[in-house]
């Protein structure tokens, strides 16, 4: 088993640069099996969803060739199976998007489960909606989920609750379907925009995407051949300001898309942390005094992101006075909050809503990431606090952060990774 051992109270200062987005990335993947043919994705983060994205994809018959550490070419010609395996899909979420993406090109998705960070309930009954009101029929039995059509037909749809998973995938099942999708209710994540722009490189027809009506007009035939780039990863960026703003550092964040940070860049600021756009995809952010408390509502896209929830409950942990997050996406999202008070945080957590009483110090313990989110807001409390941490689980972490602890390393960290 690895663990991170830390030696604390580091302020960070220098450069980082961002790796490309995993949320994009996973679903980006799946989503090259619509064509019959073969395209080259550039800027993959190196972390371990992308390369078993890429092992289910070989096996189900695709052809990957590795160009160099953050670029490959998928082949999709010679797709011999539209059955994912259980073992390789319960292991992370976004091996949904495979149901979408053999339905749209072959009418035929047998997946299983997918898993991930368990975080409350995870219904995709959404997703389900969706490709029923195309016209498949979708059971799920002995924990797989099968979808079928004859033929899909764009249809009008409206999502429930926003669903960023749900949007992507209906968009996946669309492309090749007859006549015009619409999905009201849309997520805008900058994941779903990017998504989009490699499904219109491939020669989709998608309108509105990062609007909350995104329509789809069906395409007979798509493109072969074609480069696309992934786009810079809005939450390892967020994590990164968090921890500038937690260590009280100074730090410049590059490969980034500042727009897609104002949500929470506007949170930072307002707690006292200096924000300079220094144009070309970066930014500076620095604080050099205690942050000032906080509410933190999170919310879908451009609300603030549930998924830097943590990030920042590492910076309300030391902030000024009394801080309040509610979390409106996850049931589950506060695990995080019992290590944080192991390392002397006060943070009481009950339901969708936690309190966080500012404390001075944080102290190192042993502490346990319970997701992927957590793992790296453990990281964060680790450097800014008195003495060694040690955090353990460090599987979630990899799922979804590339070289964490070399990034963390060059910017000031003391951070080892030890294998038991
Ligand atoms: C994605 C992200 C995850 C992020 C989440 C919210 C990926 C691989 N994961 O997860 O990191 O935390 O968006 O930004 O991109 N829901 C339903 N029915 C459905 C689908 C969702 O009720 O069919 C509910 C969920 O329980 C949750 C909310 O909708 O409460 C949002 O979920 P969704 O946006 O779908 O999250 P994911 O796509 O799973």
């Amino acid at each position: 088993m690895d663990k991170l051992v830390i030696t604390g109270k580091t302020p960070l200062h220098g450069e980082v640069t961002i790796s490309g987005a995993k949320n994009a990335a996973v679903a980006i993947l799946p989503a090259s099996l619509l064509i019959n043919g073969f395209c080259t994705i550039e800027n993959l983060p190196n972390i371990s969803d992308v390369k078993l994205s890429c092992t289910i994809l070989e096996a189900l018959g695709a052809k990957i060739t590795w160009i160099s550490e953050h670029a490959i070419t998928i082949d999709s010609r010679n797709i011999t199976s539209t059955s994912a395996p259980l073992d390789l899909t319960s292991k992370f979420r976004a091996s949904y998007y495979l149901i979408g993406a053999l339905l749209g090109r072959f009418k035929s998705a047998e997946v299983g489960m997918p898993g991930g960070c368990k975080l409350g309930a995870r219904p995709i009954d959404q997703h389900i909606k969706g490709f029923e009101a195309l016209g498949a029929t979708v059971d799920v039995i002995q924990g797989k989920i099968s979808a079928k059509a004859d033929d899909l037909v764009g249809s009008s749809i409206y999502m429930d609750i926003v669903s960023v998973g749900a949007t992507i995938n209906i968009m996946l099942s669309a492309v090749l379907a007859k006549g015009t999708t619409v999905i009201e209710n849309a997520a805008k994540e900058p994941h779903i925009v990017d998504v989009a722009n490699f499904l219109n490189t491939m020669g989709a027809d998608i309108r509105g995407a990062g609007t909350d009506v995104i329509k789809i007009n069906g395409v007979e035939k798509l493109n072969s051949g074609f480069t696309y780039s992934v786009v810079p990863d809005q939450i390892e960026a967020g994590t990164f300001m968090c921890a500038a703003v937690a260590s009280r550092g100074d730090l410049i964040i590059k490969n980034c898309i500042t727009k897609h940070l104002d949500c929470i860049s506007a949170k930072l600021v307002e707690m006292g942390a200096t924000i300079e756009d220094l144009g070309g995809d970066c930014l500076r952010i620095y604080c050099d005094k205690r942050p000032s408390k906080a509410t933190v509502k999170t919310s879908p896209y451009p609300g603030f992101p549930t998924d830097l929830q943590s990030q920042i409950g590492v910076v309300l942990s030391t902030s000024e006075g009394t801080s309040i997050i509610n979390e409106s996406i996850w049931e589950s999202r506060f695990q995080y909050t019992e290590e944080l008070n192991k390392m002397g945080a006060k943070i009481t957590a009950q339901g969708k809503t936690a309190i966080f009483e500012g404390v001075d110090e944080l102290y190192g313990a042993p502490v346990y990431a319970s997701d992927l989110r957590a793992g790296a807001a453990l990281i964060i409390a680790g450097i800014c606090a008195n003495g060694t941490t040690e955090v353990y689980n460090l599987e979630h972490i990899d799922r979804g952060y590339e070289n964490i602890e070399e990034k963390f390393r060059k910017i000031g960290a003391k951070i080892e990774r030890i294998s038991e």
